[in-house]
């Protein structure tokens, strides 16, 4: 099979996934969600970003990270070398989690039945169909859900890890996150997330050139 023939079947494996993903009703998300946030970004490439679940903006639009913290993670991928296609990113739970408080309707944190409902239903599959060298985890639910239980963020983040979906796994802070830091904080938080970032990216160059030399 050509190059070109592989990256087809994913390109419509991922369509065939999506379309479903669009109809689902596993978990009670399905009754509050606009839109399921599937994913978005190239299937073939060979990084993955994975955040935690989508919020207001982005079950409005259907796409992952386009609100505050959206815009800071663009800017870190850019002063990282990458634009959203060069990768593909997604969250571990498609549709929002949210609930009212005082009459508004706020993002809450998915619970573990959820996201134990979710993972195997779409993001193990995508995964599965996607083959990454390198996925970068991002913040602690994505961590903790992906590479270990109790994941230490600030301890273990930007270490490269095997997970049981990828060899190379490594966990990045939230861009949520660095947005409540402030002053030198906020500055040497938004840096680590572009050092990560940076350090993802040249472990899939160097993952996929190794996985060249090593085909037969
Ligand atoms: N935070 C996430 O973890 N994912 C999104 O898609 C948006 C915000």
């Amino acid at each position: 099979m050509t190059t070109e023939q592989v990256k087809q079947i994913k390109f419509f494996a991922f369509e065939a996934l999506r379309r479903d993903a669009g109809v689902c009703i596993a978990c009670g998300l399905c009754q509050t969600r606009t839109k399921v946030v599937f994913g978005v970004g190239n299937p073939n490439s060979p990084l993955m970003l994975i955040g935690e679940g989508p919020g207001a903006n982005e079950d409005a639009t259907g796409e992952p990270f386009v609100g505050r913290a959206g815009k800071l993670l663009d800017q870190c991928l850019y002063e990282a070398g990458m634009k959203r296609h060069h990768i593909y990113i997604t969250n571990i739970v498609k549709c929002r989690a949210s609930e009212i408080e005082k009459g508004r309707i706020k993002n809450r944190a998915p619970t573990h039945e959820e996201i134990d409902t979710c993972v195997p239903l779409w993001l193990e599959k995508q995964i599965e169909i996607m083959q990454p060298l390198v996925i970068v985890c991002i913040g602690s639910p994505s961590a903790s859900t992906v590479i270990q239980k109790n994941f230490r963020i600030m301890a273990d983040r930007g270490k490269f890890l095997e997970s049981k979906y990828c060899r190379n796994t490594i966990a990045a802070l939230h861009p949520a996150f660095i947005l409540r830091q402030e002053g030198e904080r906020y500055v040497s938080t938004r840096q680590t997330l572009i050092d990560d970032l940076k350090a993802a990216k040249d472990k899939a160059i160097a993952a996929r050139s190794e996985a060249k030399l090593t085909l037969f």
